[in-house]
């Protein structure tokens, strides 16, 4: 009986090295930790169970049935992140550069029924050299196999991946289905095509880290949402995502003890808004001070950055907030912010987050690259997301809300649930100055005629009381109450219950 047990523990001591040491050290060497370290720092100490530690594959061509390491390339199971259920896999870079074969892809598919079917998130960490090549088109259905549940979990229970080596090829397409990717700087790339292909049909010279590097994903592409310094710092800041998220679509998000008084108030929000409309401010301030805790978790900081998207929590509940930033682009909608928080806005309503709206927004951007791109299809994005969402929704205008964008930033149109503005708010068609050139254009070389009549326009519009006499706005409120108000906002919220029309899916425009 004792060598039996010994047995199995030589097995799994041998299973646990994976490629072996020296793969291991290379591993080391790179910067990068192992498969299974990694998951020690993700989970809850000793919360891991492990599934399919023995699991090989069973290609025999290239002869590949003289090496079967256990595990075939990737380590999968279930733990706990601060006492919560997750589903991980974690691709071992040592066993066949943690190539994807078909008994690889079982495995992860079987962590992800056992997600969708239990409720609670999955977490892929993605180290790998792409489909198996000794394996041919069995690793390209095992790919397959992994998408179609990428899919099919989708607005089910959250899926987060992180990228922390290569993520080449079609492989790049199941973390592109999963609501977050995380990517680790200067040790993971994402690309379709790789340099050399890249060279061969396009003449361009590009290295792996410029064509897909985590600056590129986060800066440019916005396929990556966030970047970590190395793979302590991401399954660090992979746990506390974790903390601010439901498991599953079944369930409301976490609650968490709270040591900040939802009636706190802020006076220097009274000041936060400048005496010159048109000068900048820091719209993160106002999201801090309205936090619990100050806890902003940033989600997309680097792209797009007109627009903040991100999780605070007010009396210890997770709030999804979105908020024009005065800061760049004046806060103006374009493709690019529009998309960002169209997404987001997605995720929140899926996964029941309640939406928190900050509005400081003077339009949409003009222009012919605007145009081109198509910011009428990208903008709908937002404006579809906002108005099907059903969740919780309360809005606080600071500034400016003007036309179309003021419509689109959940508005009371969009069944916002409260809307509040700040006395400097300004909600017009347009900016006096714009007004009064079109208005008055026969009266455009009379400079005091026009000085009086943008004083006008101003007296009259730029406030929040035309849009608080009809209803639109609920009520305006001293910038230094909003956290109050909007704690209690959301409190009276709790019970919400709205439904969309029964569809078998909407067609936002894509
Ligand atoms: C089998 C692989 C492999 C693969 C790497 N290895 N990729 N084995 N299939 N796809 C093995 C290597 O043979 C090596 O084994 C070990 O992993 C480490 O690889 P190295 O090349 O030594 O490491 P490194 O120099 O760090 O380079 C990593 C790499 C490179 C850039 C990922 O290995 C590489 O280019 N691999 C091929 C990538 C590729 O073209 N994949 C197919 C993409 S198409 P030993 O025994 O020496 O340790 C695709 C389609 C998906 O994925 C389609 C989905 C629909």
């Amino acid at each position: 009986m004792k060598d039996i047990l010994q047995q199995l523990e030589d097995r799994r001591a041998e299973a646990r090295l994976g490629g072996g040491e020296k793969r291991i050290a290379a591993q080391h060497a790179k910067g990068k930790l192992t498969a299974r370290e990694r998951l020690d720092l993700l989970l809850d100490e000793g919360s891991f169970e492990e599934f399919d530690m023995f699991k090989a594959h069973r290609c025999t061509d290239f002869d590949m049935q003289d090496s079967r390491p256990a595990g075939d390339g990737v380590v999968t199971g279930w733990g706990t992140v601060n006492g919560r259920m997750v589903y991980v896999f974690s691709q071992d870079f040592t066993v066949f550069g943690g190539s994807l074969s078909e008994t690889h892809a079982e495995k992860i598919c079987k962590i992800m029924d056992m997600a969708v079917q239990n409720g609670a998130p999955v977490i892929g960490l993605n180290d790998s050299g792409g489909a198996r090549i000794q394996e041919g088109v069995a690793s390209l259905a095992g790919y397959a196999d992994v998408f179609q549940r990428n899919i099919m979990a989708s607005g089910v229970v959250p899926q987060i991946s992180v990228i922390m080596g290569p993520c080449a090829g079609g492989a790049v397409y199941s973390p592109a289905m999963t609501d977050f990717i995380f990517m680790v700087r200067d040790s993971s790339y994402m690309f379709v095509t790789g340099p050399d292909v890249v060279k061969t049909v396009t003449n361009e010279i590009v290295t792996a880290e410029e064509l897909g590097g985590a600056s590129t994903h986060t800066r440019k592409s916005s396929v990556a949402d966030g970047a970590f310094e190395d793979d302590v710092e991401a399954m660090m800041e992979v746990r506390r995502l974790i903390d601010f998220l439901p498991a599953s679509n079944r369930e409301k998000p976490p609650v968490r003890p709270f040591f900040d008084a939802p009636d706190r108030v802020e006076r220097s929000l009274d000041t936060l808004i400048p005496d010159n409309l048109n000068q900048p401010y820091d719209m993160k301030e106002l999201i801090l001070k309205v936090a619990d805790e100050s806890d902003f978790y940033e989600i997309q900081e680097d792209f797009a950055k007109n627009i903040i998207t991100g999780f605070i929590r007010i009396e210890g509940s997770t709030v999804g907030v979105v908020a024009n930033q005065p800061m760049v682009l004046a806060g103006c909608l374009d493709i690019d912010s529009s998309r960002k928080a169209a997404r987001f806005v997605r995720f929140c309503d899926a996964f029941e987050i309640p939406i928190l709206t900050f509005v400081d927004v003077p339009g949409f951007l003009p222009g012919t690259g605007q145009e081109y791109g198509g910011v009428i299809k990208h903008g709908a994005k937002l404006l579809f997301a906002y108005g099907e969402a059903t969740v919780p929704k309360v809005t606080v205008i600071t500034r400016k809300a003007y036309g179309g964008a003021y419509d689109v930033m959940a508005s009371k149109h969009l069944r916002g649930d409260f809307n509040y503005a700040w006395p400097t708010a300004e909600i017009a068609v347009m900016g006096a100055k714009g007004a009064v050139e079109i208005l008055y254009r026969s009266e455009l070389g009379d400079k005091d005629k026009i000085a009086q009549r943008t004083k006008d326009y101003e007296d009259r519009f730029a406030n929040p009381f035309v849009a608080a006499e009809k209803g639109f706005i609920d009520e305006v409120i001293q910038p230094h109450s909003t956290r109050r108000r909007v704690a209690r906002a959301f409190a009276s919220l709790r019970g919400k219950q709205l439904q969309n029309p029964w569809k078998k899916h909407d067609n936002i425009p894509l």
